[in-house]
């Protein structure tokens, strides 16, 4: 017989004789080729270890004791669960504070997290004892492979599905699986319930006050608003304004809003005054007189996705919005002539009062900002 030792290339050995058995066992190695040379591994294969039986296995007391926990597991997550809900729609329970050592905390958010964590926690743990002492635990070796599958491999890894899953168990105890079920299902509506906090169902009443109202809204004919500029809050008067000027303002009844009401008023109500050369310009025969001889009001609030706009070109009348540069033709009834935005900026219509200070008779007719899937297109968010 012909010795190869010479020719093996680097990292590879001959295999030796009885090498891959342990305790009888015959552990799994790579094949050796057309030369008989098999290539070394980094480690020795320790090869598998003789099964142990475990008690749940040989004692159907201990598999039924099992089962029992598990069950506890998966029956106290539902409960912890509705406790969650309980807590979340107890009213005035946020009012309470828990100090326990360090713990300083809202009672509310405390009893919440604890409830819900407790109940993934103990989906958790019944889970992994399930695996433990009830799902088979035989240890097996297989050989690696090309990365694709045989349809022969295929056949028989469905087979080992098909019988991994008879050996969870679930065909005799299905209890746990349907406990299991009802653990998942209603600790996953938990959560649920706190979409509640987006806010009230936006229907068409509750958007007309909400989304398409402004403070302009309360200026009458009989009792317009005036215009003020939005740092000072002094008036504006017409003959102030010059030609391609432009001043950020706000409703003078914002001044009678207070805190987040007043942020929130004050985002929606925010507008930009211009005087272009009326002879410059187009105006939609809808709006001949929402203007002041050429000085006009419009939305600072993009209606892309709300970013608020002030660059302003004199020569051009054009608006560019500067967070993803949507531009509007101020000249041309705010129509988009660039960018993202799907609607013109919405204009407001002013005139003066008797001692010559713009003001504003009514609110918006069509809602600033951003588009929302209820909103209609209409003629004005086309600039017509
Ligand atoms: Fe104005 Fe996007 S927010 S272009």
């Amino acid at each position: 017989m012909s010795d190869n030792t010479n020719n093996l290339p680097d990292g590879a050995r001959r295999p030796e004789p009885g090498a891959g058995e342990h305790d009888g066992v015959v552990a799994t190695r790579p094949e050796p080729d057309e030369n008989g040379i098999v290539a070394e591994s980094m480690v020795d294969d320790p090869g598998i270890e003789p099964h142990v039986e475990r008690y749940s296995d040989v004692d159907d007391k201990a598999a039924a004791r099992a089962t029992r926990q598990i069950v506890a597991c998966f029956a106290a997550a539902p409960v912890l669960a509705l406790a969650f809900i309980v807590f979340y729609f107890w009213p005035g329970l946020d009012r309470y504070t828990i100090e326990f050592g360090l713990l300083n905390a809202n009672a509310q958010h405390v009893l919440l997290g604890l409830s819900l964590g407790l109940a993934v926690l103990l989906i958790g743990i019944g889970a992994v004892q399930w695996a433990r002492e009830i799902m088979g635990d035989h240890e097996i070796s297989e050989e690696r492979h090309v990365a694709h599958s045989s349809p022969d491999d295929i056949k028989a890894t469905m087979a080992e599905v098909d019988k991994g899953i008879a050996e969870t168990g679930l065909s005799r105890r299905a209890v746990i699986g349907r406990s299991l079920l009802g653990a998942i299902g209603l600790t996953a509506l938990a959560p649920l319930v706190t979409l509640a906090d987006l806010g009230p169902w936006p229907t068409p009443s509750r958007l007309k006050v909400t989304n398409e109202r402004t403070l302009w809204a309360d200026g009458t004919p009989a009792r317009p608003i005036r215009l003020v500029n939005d740092i000072t809050y002094t008036p504006i008067k017409a003959a102030d304004m010059e030609i391609g000027q432009l001043v950020n303002a706000q409703p003078e009844n914002l001044q009678e809003a207070h805190g987040t009401e007043k942020i929130v008023a004050k985002a929606k109500a925010a507008i930009i005054i211009v005087r272009m050369d009326p002879n410059s310009i187009k105006i939609p025969a809808s709006r001949t007189d929402w203007h002041v001889g050429g000085i006009m009001a419009y939305s600072k609030i993009c209606t892309h996705v709300g970013c608020p706009i002030s660059l302003w070109e004199q020569q051009t009348h054009h608006l560019l919005c500067p967070c993803h540069q949507s531009t509007f033709d101020l000249g041309d009834g705010g129509k988009v002539v660039f960018g993202p935005a799907a609607r013109a900026l919405p204009q407001l219509r002013i005139t003066v009062d008797d001692q010559g200070y713009l003001v504003a008779p009514g609110d918006f007719t069509v809602p600033v900002g951003p588009s929302y899937p209820e909103r209609q297109m209409t003629a004005e968010d086309k600039g017509e």
